[in-house]
C-alpha cells in the first residue's frame, strides 16, 4: 500500500536542519531501490564503466590526470566514469547509504576513488579548498539546495586558480511543463521555495513502497543559477541549453540510440537540460 501524493508542494516552514533531515532519510531509502533499476542499470556501467552523455565528455574535455570532485555524487555511477577516463576522482554525498555503495562499487570495478560522506556546503572543508582542477555536478543536484550562493561559494572554494566548475542539470524551464506532452505550463517559474513534497516511489520506480517519502526541494531559475556561479567569482565560459533529457518526462518524448530522450522529428522543441563551465581566475 502506497500513501497518496501530495496535490503540490506546500511552501515549507521547518528549519534547515529538518529540510536536510527529511532529504537524507529519502536519499538513504532511495539507493537501494535506485542500485536495482533499470533507470541506473547498474550491470550495464559494470560492462562499460561509462554512465556520461557524450556532450559532457566533449565539453569537460580529456580529464586524464586531473583531480575531480562530484559533489552529491550519489553511489558514483558518474564519478567512476570520470575515473574510468583517467582523472583522480573525489565523489561526496551526505547519504552514508550512497557512499558505501559509490565505495563497493569502486572496489568492484576496481577503480581508485575516493568517496565521502558530508553536506555539500562542507565540501571545501572535507575535500580540500583549492585541491580540483574540475568540479562536476550532475543531473538532479540543485533542487535539493536551498541556498545557492552559499552552494556557488563552496563550489569556487573546491577549485584551483585556473579549474573550472562543469554543471550539468535539467532545464528549469523543463519543470514547469506539463507531462503529458509538455506544451502547457503549469507551474510558476518563479515559485522558488523551499517546497515540501510527500510522494512514495521515486523517478526510477515510482511503484516501489517506500517509507521516507517527504522532501524539501526548491526550484531555482536559470538566472537564479548562473548568478550564483557569476557571484561566487567564476567566469561563466559557456552556457548550453540542449533538447534532449535523460528520463521520459513526458509521453511524447522518444529515446534515441544516445540513449537520451527527444521530441519526435519536427516537433516543436524546448530546453529539457542545459550545462554550464565557469572557470576560476587564474592567479
Ligand atoms: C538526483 S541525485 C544526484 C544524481 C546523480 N547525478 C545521479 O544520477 O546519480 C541527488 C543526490 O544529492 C544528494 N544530496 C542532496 N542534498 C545534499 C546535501 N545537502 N549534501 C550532500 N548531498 C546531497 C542526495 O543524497 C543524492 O544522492
Amino acid at each position: 500500500m502506497t500513501a497518496p501524493a501530495d496535490p503540490g508542494g506546500a511552501p515549507f516552514t521547518g528549519t534547515a536542519s529538518e529540510h536536510r533531515a527529511h532529504n537524507q532519510a529519502y536519499w538513504d531509502e532511495r539507493v537501494a531501490l535506485h542500485l536495482a533499476s533499470d533507470l541506473y542499470d547498474v550491470d550495464r556501467f559494470r560492462a562499460r564503466r561509462d554512465t556520461l552523455r557524450p556532450f559532457e565528455v566533449t565539453e569537460v574535455g580529456d580529464v586524464t590526470g586531473r583531480r575531480l570532485a562530484h559533489p552529491q555524487c550519489h553511489f558514483g555511477l558518474d564519478t567512476l566514469s570520470w575515473a574510468a577516463r583517467g582523472a583522480q576522482v573525489s565523489g561526496l554525498d551526505f547519504s552514508p547509504a550512497a557512499i558505501a555503495a559509490a565505495r563497493a562499487l569502486a572496489a568492484e570495478c576496481d577503480l581508485p576513488a575516493r568517496f565521502v560522506v558530508a553536506d555539500v556546503y562542507d565540501a571545501p572543508a572535507v575535500l580540500g579548498a583549492g585541491a580540483y582542477d574540475i568540479v562536476y555536478t550532475g543531473f538532479g543536484a540543485l533542487v535539493w539546495l536551498d541556498d545557492l550562493t552559499r552552494w556557488a561559494a563552496a563550489m569556487a572554494a573546491l577549485l584551483t586558480p585556473g579549474g573550472f566548475l562543469y554543471l550539468a542539470e535539467f532545464h528549469p524551464f523543463a519543470g514547469i511543463l506539463d507531462e503529458t506532452d509538455g506544451r502547457c505550463v503549469t507551474e510558476d517559474y518563479f515559485a522558488g521555495g523551499p517546497r515540501r513534497w510527500e510522494s512514495t516511489g521515486s523517478y526510477a520506480d515510482a511503484r516501489a513502497v517506500t517509507t521516507a517519502n517527504i522532501t524539501v526541494q526548491r526550484d531555482h531559475t536559470l538566472g537564479e543559477i548562473v548568478s550564483a556561479v557569476a557571484g561566487a567569482g567564476l567566469r561563466v565560459e559557456f552556457l548550453h541549453e540542449h533538447p534532449v533529457t535523460l528520463f521520459a518526462r513526458t509521453a511524447a518524448l522518444r529515446r534515441g540510440p544516445d540513449r537520451l530522450f527527444r521530441p519526435p522529428a519536427g516537433a516543436p522543441r524546448v530546453p529539457l537540460t542545459y550545462t554550464l563551465r565557469a572557470a576560476k581566475p587564474p592567479l
